[in-house]
């Protein structure tokens, strides 16, 4: 870890010695402009400032765009500074960079992800973490769209890998030499960024670990929920799954109503096998169930959440790994995610995928797949996206630490793609629990849905450690409602917020043995409902006795 930490301190301090005769840059687009110039950034002659302007304390960002439609709202005094980047002949990305004031800002740098095939600055996001003294950085990652659409990249292989990894490594890149001199004070060390954080869900995640795979020295630490990481076979699954339940007229089809009683039955024949009957599935994985009992045995008498046997044969694989010759592609649902989101209609995070992304054919739709547009899929892998090199010993070699994290109810992305992860990391590193758990831990959340939230079925499971997007989940959609704008609440530490959590294992070398995870009344901070431990995959909490709303009572084994 020292060695790695010394080599990012040297180049940190050349880049001090290079930037050392600007003064403190002015938040005006003039200041910045120079400052491209003057500094001649490596690899951004081409680049401009679209804007730099002052956020009063308690201000607004004022640039929503499809992806994040809302403003963050009760900022702390900013300069936010929007730069465009050239990335190709044909095409460029703008990225974001919310800048405390110097004596506010903590020395560090936290750059926020996005979702799905989404394209917009991640202001909410940034919003949050400057609150606790970050300077924060998002990228559009080069087109504007909403998460389901992925129009942008037909005909459009230069945006594909602006969306896959450039756009972010080019934003952290020059977030990293413009942020010393937007605070350098009279040649002191004061304006280094000291550490480099990242945090992102979904593609957020994705983005996450293939910027780690790609470019180790981007960032000391990252934060990954949900990740969307193999995107070849998660798009695949996600295309295939509604066709499994098609067409609606079928004998063997579910409908939607059905699939949420048949997952809230689950539930409860899964709810009781960790001891504990809370409406909540401690370990799905540990959780075995006889699918006959969901079978409707007695025609004549009515009976709810029940299924034929044609359509117990959907469910079946649905809450099974999809596999190809006896090759998992993709793995399924673990007991208690409910399939309807993506079993009922067709999702464009699946089909979009292949319209947009290997095809070039918006007429491709799901009922066309077969398993040979998986392997197109995987031979293809259009801007190589799919974060599968596993292989990340120069992350860690440098000290950088992963915090992984997964709703185990999470009904998009089944959380056993996290745990593929992590295994596929062991086997491809040649190393084993022990030595992996020294830079990279995964936790899984039992009852939390996908980012954000516990799944309907699991209603009072804690979900909140503060991860990306969480914050406005308590905040009721804008952060700063309630005077909520950051952190868990009451509980502004490592052990209840994922984001301090791996900052002190970054920086202390103290890693996270448990979290507590949050359930605020309503999902509204600040009264808490009920907190629970969660541990480090494989651990699971269990229950040792006393209120089981408080996260004392639960302890990691
Ligand atoms: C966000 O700010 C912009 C610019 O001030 C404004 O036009 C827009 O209405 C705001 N959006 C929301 C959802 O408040
Ligand atoms: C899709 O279009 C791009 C740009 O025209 C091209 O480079 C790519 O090969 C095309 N892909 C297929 C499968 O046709
Ligand atoms: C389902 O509907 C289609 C189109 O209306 C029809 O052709 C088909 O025969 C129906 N299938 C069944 C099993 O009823
Ligand atoms: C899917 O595409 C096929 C072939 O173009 C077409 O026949 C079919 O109607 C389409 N189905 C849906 C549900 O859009
Ligand atoms: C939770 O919501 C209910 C129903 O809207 C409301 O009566 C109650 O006051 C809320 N509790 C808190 C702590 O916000």
């Amino acid at each position: 870890m020292l060695d790695g930490m010394k080599s990012r301190w040297a180049s940190s301090i050349a880049l001090a010695l290079l930037t050392a005769y600007v003064s403190c840059l002015e938040c005006n687009v003039a200041a910045f402009e120079a400052a491209l110039e003057t500094l001649e950034l490596e690899g951004f002659s081409s680049s401009s400032v679209v804007y730099a302007s002052t956020i009063p304390p308690g201000g607004s960002s004022f640039d929503p765009s499809p992806e994040y439609p809302i403003n963050a709202t009760y900022l702390p005094e900013l300069c936010a500074v929007k730069f465009n980047v050239k990335s190709s002949e044909t095409t460029s990305y703008n990225l974001a960079i919310l800048l405390p004031g110097r004596e506010r800002w903590n020395g560090r740098l936290m750059t926020t992800g996005n979702g799905g095939f989404g394209g917009g600055i991640n202001y909410p996001d940034m919003g949050e973490y400057t609150h606790y003294g970050f300077v924060s950085v998002s990228t559009d990652t080069g087109h504007l769209s909403d998460i389901g659409d992925s129009s942008w990249a037909l005909n459009n292989p230069e945006s594909i890998v602006d969306w896959s990894y450039r756009a972010l490594h080019g934003s952290v890149a020059l977030a990293k030499q413009i942020v010393p001199a937007y605070y350098s004070n009279n040649k002191t060390a004061a304006s280094l960024v000291k550490f480099s954080y990242y945090t992102g869900c979904a593609t957020g995640g994705r983005q996450g670990l293939r910027s780690l795979q790609l470019y180790p020295n981007d960032f000391d630490g990252v934060l990954v929920g949900d990740a969307a990481w193999q995107t070849t076979n998660l798009q695949s699954w996600s295309t295939w799954m509604p066709l499994q339940n098609y067409p609606p007229n079928a004998s063997y089809h579910i409908p939607e109503s059905l699939f949420n009683s048949v997952t809230a039955r689950i539930t409860s024949l899964c709810d009781s096998q960790d001891g504990i009957i809370d409406s909540i599935i401690q370990d799905s994985a540990g959780c075995s169930i006889d699918y006959a009992f969901l079978l409707c045995s007695c025609p004549t008498r009515k009976q709810t959440a029940c299924l034929t046997k044609p359509q117990l044969a959907t469910l079946r694989k649905m809450l099974s790994p999809y596999t190809i010759n006896d090759e998992i592609v993709f793995p399924g649902l673990p007991l208690g995610s409910d399939p309807s989101l993506l079993a009922s209609e067709s999702n464009p995070i699946g089909y979009g995928y292949f319209q947009n992304f290997l095809y070039n054919d918006t007429s491709y739709n799901f009922t066309l797949y077969t398993d040979d547009d998986y392997i197109a899929a995987a031979a293809g892998d259009p801007g190589h996206a799919t974060a599968k090199d596993f292989d990340i010993t120069s992350f860690k070699e440098s000290g950088g630490k992963i915090l992984m994290y997964h709703g185990y109810a999470d009904p998009l992305i089944p959380a056993g793609s996290s745990i593929q992860y992590v295994t596929s990391t062991l086997s491809t590193m040649g190393i084993d629990e022990s030595q992996l758990s020294s830079f990279l831990r995964l936790f899984l959340i039992p009852g939390m849905g996908h980012c954000v939230s516990n799944a309907p079925t699991q209603p009072g499971a804690p979900w909140y450690i503060a991860a990306a997007s969480q914050i406005a989940g308590i905040a009721g959609r804008l952060t700063g409602v309630n005077n909520i704008t950051h952190s868990v609440p009451g509980y502004m530490d490592a052990r209840h917020d994922s984001v301090m959590a791996l900052v002190k294992w970054v920086e202390e070398g103290v890693p996270p043995d448990e979290l507590v995870a949050t359930k605020f009344v309503n999902d509204t901070a600040p009264v808490v409902e009920s907190q629970r431990t969660v541990c480090p995959w494989p651990k699971v909490a269990r229950y040792t006795g006393g209120g089981l709303e408080a996260a004392h009572n639960w302890v990691c084994d």
